[in-house]
């Protein structure tokens, strides 16, 4: 008898269950959508999609071809993995494909975050951001505070077993603090470290906001980080001293992007996060990659000699230094690719459009994954291949379907600063130093590339 209610309660929950899937099924079943499944009610396909990763993102496609729908990370959601119409919709943001970048990360990176606004309040915020991050900066002020810093950073690393993983994060978010606010040092550097790192975390949460959330715990990151930079605003107003960093380039006049309080605020928000883990991952992966590959490693360090040769050992790396580094930018975009530290990019519709023959309703996230174009053998011959030469052919830069850095009107403004201090970390590191790794290391590529136990290096002056 016993046995015969658990049957029926289990047959019960199996049909309640099945009824629940196809009920989600049918709510978007809409003529024009592109093919897929929605999964669960609320979670969609979310736990396949960050359990398999790549996996279920070729399953889908082998499926449905190159365009279909799903439900992940809160939203019904369009994975696009062709390159022609991954194009299209990177070049297309004022057909009403806008950034469509998850509400905790808005949240956390504030309303006025260049991710979070479009049309003339994006040109606005990127035209201001150009300014403090772009080339003529990089030349003239910023090249020489990342220089100094990474001189400061690789200091003492001779002898210790260090965690390679730790020191890439420490040095993307110093140096931008450093470029930021010229802060090094003291309380005020211990504060900002202490809650970026809170603020980090809770970009990449649900938005859940109850105590103990990693949700709250980033929002009143962000909050304090608030404080402290308009105590620093109010500061550099009233003393009337304007400081050669990026927040005094920000208030002062020479600058033509007239920013309010908290556009500023964003906009160093916006410096800090969003080099973060781009330029910490792609150094932790070069410095794998450049163990496993001797003879890149060979060729990268004759180039930085060749440079240092040149110059004295106090002088800073400068610009033409810099543009000189053919084989160092070629290490840099292939470590890039392979590693893909970028799967994709987030867009949403403004309103109903039609993309790719298929209609994608107001409000839906479009996935626009690039992660497999990296290994086109059409575009990279072997493309499992770590073959930095590859891209001393400068054509490789520019094609068409070149998404390391996104596209369109939201293509990467801080690439250049990007390359420049990866550039000067391998500089010093590579020149100063050799390693071996220690008790081997454990790399999570998906969705994000992490070393979950960190990376253990032991270093040894050169
Ligand atoms: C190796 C380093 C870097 C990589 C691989 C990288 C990659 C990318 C990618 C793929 C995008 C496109 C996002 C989208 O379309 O939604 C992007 C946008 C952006 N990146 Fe980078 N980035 C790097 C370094 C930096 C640095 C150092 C900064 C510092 C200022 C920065 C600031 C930004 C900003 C503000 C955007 C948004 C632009 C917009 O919405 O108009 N990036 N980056």
């Amino acid at each position: 008898m016993a046995l015969a209610i658990v049957i029926l309660a289990l047959f019960l929950l199996l049909c309640f269950c099945a009824a629940l899937f196809q009920w989600n099924e049918v709510r978007y079943r809409k003529n024009g959508l592109p093919p897929g499944t929605m999964g669960w009610p609320v979670f969609g396909e979310t736990s396949e999609f960050l359990k398999q990763g790549p996996n279920f993102m070729n399953s889908k496609r082998a499926r449905y071809g190159s365009f279909f729908k799903s439900h992940i990370l809160g939203s019904p959601t369009v994975i696009s993995m062709d390159p022609e119409v991954n194009r299209y919709i990177l070049m297309n943001e004022s057909k009403g494909l806008v950034a469509g970048y998850p509400q905790s990360m808005l949240d956390i990176l504030g309303t006025c975050n260049i991710a979070a606004v479009h049309g003339d309040a994006h040109k606005l915020m990127r035209g201001a951001l150009l300014a403090i991050v772009g080339p003529t900066m990089i030349k003239d002020r910023l090249l020489l505070q990342v220089d100094e810093f990474m001189r400061s950073h690789l200091r003492n690393w001779d002898s210790q077993i260090i965690d390679i993983q730790e020191k890439t994060k420490q040095m993307a978010f110093w140096t931008s603090l450093k470029q930021t606010t010229s802060i090094v040092s003291g309380p005020l550097w211990e504060s900002f470290t202490i809650e970026f790192f809170k603020l980090v975390l809770g970009t990449f949460s649900l938005p859940i906001d109850l105590p103990g959330t990693n949700y709250r715990i980033g929002v009143q990151a962000r909050n304090n980080i608030v404080k402290l930079l308009k105590k620093l605003i109010s500061e550099r107003v009233n003393s009337k001293i304007q400081k050669d960093d990026m927040l005094g380039y920000l208030l002062s006049e020479e600058n033509k992007y007239k920013l309010n309080e908290e556009q500023i605020i964003d906009q160093i928000i916006t410096v800090f996060y969003s080099g973060y883990e781009t330029v910490s991952t792609t150094s932790m992966m070069a410095v794998k990659f450049l163990h496993d590959h001797p003879k890149v490693l060979q060729q990268l360090r004759e180039e930085h000699i060749a440079l240092r040769e040149k110059k004295n050992p106090e002088d800073p790396i400068d610009w033409d230094d810099f543009k000189a580094m053919d084989f160092t930018r070629a290490v840099i975009f292939e470590t890039s690719r392979l590693a893909t530290v970028v799967n994709g990019v987030l867009r949403k519709t403004t309103k109903d459009l039609e993309v790719n023959g298929f209609l994608i309703p107001k409000g839906w996230r479009i996935y626009v994954y690039t992660r497999e174009i990296n290994y086109d053998p059409f575009l990279y011959s072997e493309p499992f291949t770590f073959n930095p030469w590859r891209w001393l052919d400068k054509n490789l830069e520019s094609h068409n379907y070149f998404f390391l850095f996104g596209g369109g009107t939201r293509l990467c403004p801080g690439k250049e600063l990007g390359i420049a201090e990866v550039s000067t970390f391998l500089h010093y590191f590579v020149t100063k130093y050799r390693w071996e790794e220690v008790g081997g290391c454990k790399l999570l590529k998906f969705p994000r590339v992490k070393a979950p136990n960190g990376f253990h290096i032991r270093v040894s002056s050169y």
